[in-house]
């Protein structure tokens, strides 16, 4: 019910912040130390880039544990607890399960660079339900649970500001219902198999700026993309489609805990998660179909027409 959930959400939101303080203590304790960034690398996982450091495994220790006490009957998965092996097995199944990233945008937590976050998810038949983002170095929140609006700061709603600026010139190759004028985000993931100048990364950064560059002279008047943005941690950059500083946001190897509390977020306030690749599938931008399992995600801010209409007053 909704007076469940409000409870759940109030629990994940205090957890959120404890399981923040956390973080904040690694970074104070690296910080001091001489050798700087890095030295809280513990392990690579599938490569070089792909690391977890004690305090991901920390904070993922606290928030189960605290879940665990909180709600023996649930499930939980955490990116950590996939990692180490013990629930390979794992899809997210009906019962309630609350998933986990302890620390999304681990390699920017290894260079002090602030956007990082702990990413706090209850999923309820597939879906996230409440959803909670934390992002200690700003010491801001943005949180929401189905049919209760979506939050910064517990306070300030989320929900559609301005229409998204579609294109207008009748002579534009694009579908009418390109967007310009956007900044887009986009991350690269961890998967560096075949690090080669031809690798995947590679050819993502080249797919995607070579898209960006199309779209900008297609337009013909060089608007279509403000900017391009990549963070560092998918979580985030849900949060900022949420709050409609960015406009969309593509990423193409994402797991559940990645995008989990986002998705309920962003659903919220009022905008759309789909699967598509840019730009070939624009048009099915405007399916509000959800899918979390899948590894493909496309998010547009809210833009007028979704709900976005917060359960209380802001
Ligand atoms: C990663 C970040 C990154 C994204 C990867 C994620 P992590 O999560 O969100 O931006 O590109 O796909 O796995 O490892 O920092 O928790």
């Amino acid at each position: 019910s909704k007076s469940e959930l409000e409870e759940i959400y109030n629990f994940a939101l205090d957890l959120g912040r404890r399981a923040g303080q956390i973080l904040i203590e690694g970074v104070d304790k690296r910080t001091g130390e001489a050798s700087g960034r890095g030295d809280n690398v513990e392990v690579e996982k599938v490569n070089a880039v792909d690391i977890v450091t004690q305090t991901d495994l920390d904070v993922e220790a606290f928030v189960k544990d605290e879940i665990t006490k909180k709600y023996p009957s649930h499930s939980f998965i955490g990116e950590e607890t996939y990692s180490s092996g013990s629930s390979k097995e794992y899809l997210i199944k009906d019962d309630p399960t609350w998933c986990v990233d302890p620390l999304d945008g681990t390699v920017n937590y290894t260079h002090l660079f602030p956007m990082f976050c702990v990413s706090i998810a209850l999923v309820l038949n597939g879906m996230p339900v409440v959803g909670v983002i934390y992002q200690p170095m700003l010491d801001t929140t943005y949180s929401a649970y189905t049919g209760g609006g979506a939050w910064q700061d517990d306070s300030h709603p989320l929900k559609p500001r301005r229409p998204l600026p579609y294109i207008t010139n009748p002579t534009s190759p694009l579908p009418p219902n390109a967007p310009s004028g956007c900044i887009f985000a986009c991350e690269w993931g961890k998967d560096r198999r075949g690090d080669t100048p031809t690798s995947a990364l590679s050819k993502k950064v080249t797919s995607f700026l070579n898209l960006a560059s199309e779209l900008n002279s297609r337009d013909g008047k060089g608007g279509m993309a403000h900017g391009i943005r990549s963070l560092g941690s998918a979580t985030l950059d849900l949060a900022y489609v949420a709050t409609g500083a960015f406009d969309i946001w593509w990423e193409g190897g994402c797991w559940e805990w990645d995008v989990a509390a986002g998705i309920c977020i962003l659903r919220e306030a009022g905008g759309l998660v789909t699967t598509a690749n840019p730009p070939a599938d624009w048009e099915t931008c405007r399916v509000p179909e959800v899918v979390l399992g899948g590894r493909l995600y496309l998010a547009i801010r809210p833009a007028g027409g979704g709900k976005g209409e917060s359960g209380r007053e802001g």
